[in-house]
C-alpha cells in the first residue's frame, strides 16, 4: 500500500502491535509520528525506521493527559501541515478481576485505554474535518465484545467496549466531513501483553482459535493499514476482528 505524502500519527508505537504499525506505514512511504509514554523505546523504534531510509519522528505523550494531547497534535499540524491517519493503539491490560480492582485501577485503565482515544480524536478531528479528509483507526479488542474472558478482565473489556462505542459515534459524526473512523479488535497477539500465557495454558488457548495460532503484530498492522488507506474509503464505523476466527460475529 502506498502512503507516500501521508502524515500518520500512531500512539503506543514503541513496541508490539504499535511498532509493527509504525514500520508498516513508514515502509509504505508515510511520514510516521510515534506518540508514546516510553521515550527510550520509542526513540529506538524511530531510529530503526530512519536507519532504513524511511521517515519517522517521536514525541513523548501520556495519552491520558488531555491538554498534553491537544498541544502535541496542534504542534504536529503546525510542523507537518496535516494529519492524514491517526492510529489509537496505546493501551494497557489489567489482569485483576473486578472484585480485586479498586477505583485507582478503574481510573488508570479507563484514562489510558478510553479517555486516551477521546483525547487524540478530540484534538485531531477538527483538523481532519477542516480538510475534509482523515482516517482514524482505533485498536479495541475482542475482549470489548466478550466482556473479557480468557484475555483481559472486566475493566479492560469495559475500556475496549467504550472504544468500540466511541468509534461508531465518531464515524456517524465524522462521515459527512470525509473522516472515516474504524476499529480493529485483535485476538491474542504475540506481544509482551501475552507474557503471562505460557506452557499448557498457552497451548490450550491457541487450540481454541480456529486458525490455531496467535496473531503476529504484523497481522494487525496489515488490517490497520488497509483501514487507513483510500482502498477503505467506503468503510466507516466498522469493527473488524483480526482474531483467527475466534469471534465470527
Ligand atoms: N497483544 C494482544 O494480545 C492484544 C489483543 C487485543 C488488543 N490489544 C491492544 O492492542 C494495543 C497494543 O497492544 P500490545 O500488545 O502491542 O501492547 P504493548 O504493551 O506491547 O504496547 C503498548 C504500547 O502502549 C504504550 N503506552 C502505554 N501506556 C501509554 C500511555 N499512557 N500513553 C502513551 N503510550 C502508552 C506503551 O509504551 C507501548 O508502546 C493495545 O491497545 C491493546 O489493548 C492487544
Amino acid at each position: 500500500m502506498d502512503f507516500t505524502g501521508k502524515v500518520v500519527v500512531i500512539t503506543g508505537g514503541s513496541q508490539g502491535i504499535g511498532k509493527a504499525i509504525s514500520f508498516g506505514f513508514a515502509r509504505g512511504g508515510a511520514e510516521v509520528i510515534i506518540l508514546d509514554i516510553n521515550a527510550e523505546l520509542a526513540t529506538q523504534v524511530k531510529d530503526e525506521i530512519c536507519a532504513e531510509g524511511l521517515k519517522a519522528n517521536f514525541v513523548q505523550l501520556d495519552v491520558s493527559n488531555t491538554s498534553a494531547a491537544q498541544a502535541v497534535i496542534d504542534q504536529i499540524v503546525k510542523d507537518y501541515g496535516k494529519i492524514d491517519v491517526l492510529v489509537n493503539n496505546a493501551g494497557i491490560v489489567s489482569s485483576k478481576n473486578f472484585f480485586e480492582s479498586d477505583e485507582r485501577d478503574w481510573d488508570r485503565i479507563i484514562n489510558i485505554n478510553l479517555k486516551g482515544v477521546f483525547n487524540t480524536c478530540h484534538a485531531a478531528m477538527p483538523y481532519m474535518i477542516e480538510r475534509k479528509y482523515g482516517k482514524i483507526v482505533n485498536i479495541a479488542s475482542i475482549a470489548g465484545k466478550r466482556g473479557g474472558g480468557v484475555f483481559g478482565t472486566t475493566l479492560y473489556a469495559t475500556s475496549k467496549a467504550g472504544v468500540i462505542g466511541l468509534t461508531k459515534g465518531l464515524a456517524r459524526e465524522g462521515g459527512q466531513y470525509g473522516v472515516n473512523v474504524n476499529a480493529i479488535c485483535p485476538g491474542p497477539t504475540n506481544t509482551s501483553m501475552l507474557d503471562s500465557f505460557q506452557g499448557e495454558r498457552r497451548l490450550n488457548f491457541m487450540n481454541s482459535i480456529p486458525l490455531r495460532r496467535f496473531a503476529e503484530p504484523e497481522d494487525i498492522a496489515n488490517a490497520v493499514m488497509f483501514l487507513g488507506s483510500d482502498l477503505a474509503r467506503h468503510i466507516t464505523g466498522e469493527i473488524t476482528d483480526v482474531d483467527g476466527g475466534t469471534m465470527m460475529d
